[in-house]
């Protein structure tokens, strides 16, 4: 009996170790955190571009779906709330980490959450008009849905034109 609670104790010594040793070297520095929350956005913005691509592709004149349409554009409402989420972590110190954010993000929160909630908007009202499988319907719901995209990047990222 003695001998299993040594054990134990010895055991959860090694296991504490273990965490704390972890928890010590797992602290990212303020550079590592910066390029995590760019690495993040990135992400997320180019998952938005996947979802988009066919959509905008069919405004080009490519074959309409409606299922492919309404599917993509409710994706996009359900990522864009993470975008200021994602737009939070200041990350003007670092501009050896490659970005195209502008600095003045970090103090307009309030306007960001208007141009993500407009896009969220957009996408559902797009959503909506590709339930009816009306093409005309769906694609002039379109120009509003993707220039919410643009006019969040006119304000607020380098111009890559
Ligand atoms: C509320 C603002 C906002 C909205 C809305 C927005 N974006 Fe962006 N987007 C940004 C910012 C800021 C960046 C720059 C991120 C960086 O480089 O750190 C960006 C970058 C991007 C990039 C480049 C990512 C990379 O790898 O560098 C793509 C692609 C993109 N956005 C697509 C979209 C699409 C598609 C939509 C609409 C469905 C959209 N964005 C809506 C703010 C926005």
């Amino acid at each position: 009996m003695r001998r299993i609670v040594v054990w134990i104790s010895a055991l959860v010594m090694v296991i504490s170790g273990i965490l704390f040793t972890a928890s010590a070297q797992d602290t990212p520095s303020p550079e590592e955190q910066a390029a995590t929350a760019i690495d993040q956005r990135k992400s997320l913005f180019k998952t938005l571009r996947y979802n988009l691509a066919p959509i905008a592709g069919m405004a080009q004149g490519a074959p309409f779906n409606a299922q492919v349409a309404e599917r993509n554009a409710r994706r996009i409402a359900v990522m864009a709330t993470m975008i200021p989420e994602m737009l939070a972590v200041n990350t003007a110190a670092f501009d050896n980490i490659e970005t195209t954010a502008l600095d003045i993000i970090w103090d307009n929160q309030d306007d960001i959450a208007v141009k993500a909630q407009a896009l969220i908007d957009n996408a559902n009202a797009f959503a909506e008009a590709a339930t009816t499988g009306d093409m005309g319907a769906t694609l002039g719901a379109f120009r509003a849905f993707g220039g919410s995209c643009g006019n969040c990047h006119d304000a607020y990222r380098v111009d890559t034109d």
